[in-house]
């Protein structure tokens, strides 16, 4: 069997700083806090939590809690809760990933005039999404499907401003992009969409097209491998969507000639590692056994 991995599987530049931030804080000895899960992904999680690293879901909790450093992780914070830092006089290290924080910065400058209008193309209930409806000085627009786009109308002459969460599909936004079009809305296209992502979600599709099965490794909460899991499905029917090693189906993977492995943003890369050697080892063992086989009928 032949196992590729995908060179861009796993935990991207921002998640990583964001991860190793809460590392040395937890390794100075004094409490740490993150601002929600600091990434989705339970056993990354578990293993802080382990080291004393709490999770705070809602900033009045600290209000509680002995002094410490709160986290604040790459998904990025409305503007309305660094107000509630100053007024709580909470201690905190902004793990924000830059390329959120330069969305932050657009939503905020282009919702200053009263003409435009904010369009974000991303999952509404995302944090990413919620802390950058956050920066908007008006109310903005959010797409996430191009039924939603189809079935928008805009009777002013709005001018709209359209950003995307970072780990949209690329596809998916052209998509909706071109809808804007054909509708004629005077429209500014900020393609806002991770390089990360973007360089992921190509290189995921193309080896879900070349490979027999495929494993994405992610957690289920996770947006962006849910996503990679999407792209990977409309091209090989076999794909298999797991948390951990353990979740591999040993036996059903045993039919393949070739397996893809990718995984999201949030997965670490000895998660990655793991699934590899696993996989590996199933078809060592079942190289053995033909080989065995082999021996016997001669
Ligand atoms: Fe940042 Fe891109 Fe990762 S926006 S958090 S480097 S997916």
């Amino acid at each position: 069997m032949e196992i590729k991995v995908a060179k861009n599987a796993g935990f991207c530049f921002g998640v990583k700083r964001a991860v190793e931030l809460v590392n040395k804080l937890s390794s100075e000895g004094k409490p740490v806090y993150t601002y929600g899960e600091i990434i989705h992904n339970e056993s990354v999680v578990k293993e802080l939590e382990s080291k004393g690293v709490k999770v705070v879901n809602d900033l009045d909790e600290l209000r509680n809690l002995e002094k410490g450093t709160l986290v604040i992780r790459s998904h990025g914070i409305p503007k309305a809760d660094y107000d509630k830092l100053s007024e709580l006089g909470t201690k905190y290290e902004d793990a924000t990933c830059p390329f959120v924080k330069k969305i932050h910065k657009l939503a905020r400058e282009y919702s200053e005039d009263p003409n435009n209008k904010i369009v974000i193309i991303g999952s509404k209930h995302h944090p990413e999404v919620i802390g950058i409806r956050g920066w908007c000085l008006t109310e903005p627009v959010i797409f996430e499907t191009v039924e939603e786009v189809l079935n928008y109308s805009e009777n002013s002459d709005k001018k709209h401003i359209i950003l995307a969460q970072t780990t949209f599909n690329l596809n998916k936004f052209q998509d909706i992009v071109e809808i804007f079009e054909k509708k004629r809305y005077y429209s500014i296209v900020l393609n806002t969409i991770c390089n990360a992502t973007s360089a992921r979600q190509t290189e995921t599709e193309k080896l879900a097209g070349e490979a027999d099965a495929m494993i994405v490794v992610g957690g289920k909460h996770s947006s962006n491998t849910q996503k990679l899991y999407n792209i990977c499905i409309k091209k090989c029917v076999d794909t298999y969507y797991i948390q951990t090693p353990d979740d591999l189906d040993i036996r059903k993977l045993r039919l393949f000639r070739c397996v893809g492995i990718t995984a999201g943003a949030s997965t670490p890369n000895n998660i990655i590692e793991e699934v590899r050697t696993r996989m590996a080892e199933m078809s060592f063992e079942e190289m053995l056994e033909e080989s065995l086989k082999t021996t016997r009928h001669n």
